[in-house]
């Protein structure tokens, strides 16, 4: 039974503080390749919930979520620079000094590369919302301790800098992919875990404190960024037609290619990629640039938050089924599709030797990945398609001991450096499983509930 595997693998990760559970560690590998993996990511520790609050245990959620609340007073801050207590840390930790348990967190100033985890505080609000879903205790999101959080959060990402379009602008390695590999930008994982926070602080502020106006301001951003996603980081045949034909430098208000972008700048492995059925969101936008690249968490947090319209959402569906050996592979799902290659590699990674073609962030497969792609399955109405994935996924995560990724342009290989156990490998494939047998459960995330105001999901059983 590998779901009971799974299942014990998330309840040895659990990391306790002062005898409450308030956490999950990354993993649970006796020799990890890195120390903090010990620690509780907070992105990592999404699916965890997500199997928590599917059995009935949404408290640790709450435990969670204040823990991660109260030591966001923590960060260092750069000299001559303010804290903002919008961003959240990336991961944090208990420890024991002179015999009293601490917990530290990290903002990325322990982190490889000092990437700053602009995701955090978005997976946060994801989970806020869902622990009212599951809970029903809209006592805890209306506290003021919660509120002001959320307003802190939004003080910070919607502060006025340098914009010249709705997307939100973020450092290289600022989410899941947290190393160096030209995401720097507008990346599309991070446009829609912006998306989705928009939307769930328009749903959870309470009208109070001046905040109506904030509110209202809210829908604005909301339709704005929605329509300048659809509208210049979808590719399809017809628009990929177009971008083969643009014209360049145009000046002025009324023009079509706004962005100046290249034909030039097509890459070569997108010709004939793309059949008349499918189509992605791009991978980043930006003055002269498309990211051509395919990442999948956006595309599929894209389709799960409404922020695709149904028919391109179809066409992403449409774009696993017909490049499944590259998309889906041995083992599913890979995070970006292509690899960069040689000097590319070179100038893209800084040379970097875990990001190499066909491994980790550079076009490797990635387990955690089952569960948005099964959503999204679900979700669309394409069930063959989950039933394929998990089929390909179950006995062998078991057998390999939960990787934390593989390798190779098929995801045939363990990764050369992946830990063992890792803890949202395992969590992962459990919430597919759920989603997959109770399509309910997608109440917890699914942005159909967005059009409602949120109806309390009722706990299926208790799977512990
Ligand atoms: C790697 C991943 C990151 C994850 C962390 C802990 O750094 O890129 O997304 O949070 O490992 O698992």
């Amino acid at each position: 039974m590998p779901l009971k595997t799974a299942y014990q693998l998330l309840e040895d990760s659990i990391i306790y503080y002062q005898g409450k559970p308030v956490g999950t560690a990354a993993a649970c590998d006796s020799s990890p390749v890195a120390a903090n993996y010990q620690e509780c990511f907070v992105r990592d520790f999404v699916p965890s919930a997500l199997v928590f609050m599917m059995g009935g245990r949404a408290e640790i959620v709450r435990n969670f979520l204040t823990t991660v609340m109260h030591i966001r007073g923590q960060q260092t801050v750069l000299e001559g620079h303010q804290r903002s207590m919008g961003l959240m840390p990336a991961s944090f930790k208990v420890i024991e000094e002179d015999g009293q348990e601490q917990l530290v967190a990290d903002f990325g100033e322990r982190a490889i590369g000092r990437v700053i985890p602009v995701d955090s505080a978005m997976w946060w609000m994801f989970l806020l919302r869902s622990y009212v879903v599951a809970s029903g205790d809209w006592d805890f999101a209306r506290s003021a301790e919660v509120q002001e959080c959320m307003r802190q959060i939004l003080d910070l990402y919607l502060r006025e800098r340098f914009e010249s379009s709705p997307t939100l602008l973020v450092p290289d390695g600022s989410f899941m992919i947290d190393r160096r590999m030209g995401v720097y930008g507008y990346p599309l994982e991070i446009q829609a875990l912006y998306f989705g926070m928009l939307q769930t602080a328009k749903e959870l502020l309470s009208c109070t404190n001046g905040s109506e106006s904030l509110i209202g301001n809210l829908q604005l951003l909301i339709e704005t960024l929605r329509s300048y996603v659809r509208n210049h980081y979808w590719i399809d045949r017809d628009r990929l037609n177009r971008i083969h034909r643009f014209h360049a430098e145009e000046f002025g208000l009324n023009v079509d290619n706004v962005l100046n972008v290249y034909p030039e700048s097509i890459p070569d492995w997108m010709d004939g990629w793309l059949d008349n059925r499918s189509g992605y969101l791009a991978g980043n936008q930006g003055p002269g640039r498309v990211d051509f690249r395919f990442f999948t968490q956006g595309n599929l947090l894209a389709i799960l938050f409404d922020l695709a319209t149904a028919d391109e959402s179809q066409g992403i569906m449409n774009l696993f089924a017909s490049h499944w050996a590259e998309l889906i592979g041995e083992m599913p799902v890979k995070i970006m599709y292509p690899a960069v290659r040689g000097r590319e590699w070179m100038h893209v990674t800084g040379s970097d030797p875990k990001n190499v073609p066909w491994s980790y962030h550079n076009g490797g497969n990635w387990p955690v990945l089952i569960w948005p792609f099964v959503a999204a399955a679900m979700r669309t109405g394409r069930v063959e398609l989950a039933e394929r994935a998990l089929e390909t996924i179950t006995e062998r995560l078991k057998k390999d001991n939960w990787p934390e990724y593989y390798d190779g342009k098929k995801g045939g290989l363990i990764g050369r450096r992946a830990n063992f156990f890792q803890t949202w490998s395992a969590t992962g494939l459990i919430v597919a499983h759920q989603i997959y047998e109770d399509p309910e459960c997608r109440a917890l995330f699914d942005s159909c509930m967005y059009s409602t105001p949120i109806k309390l999901w009722s706990n299926r059983g208790n799977y512990f």
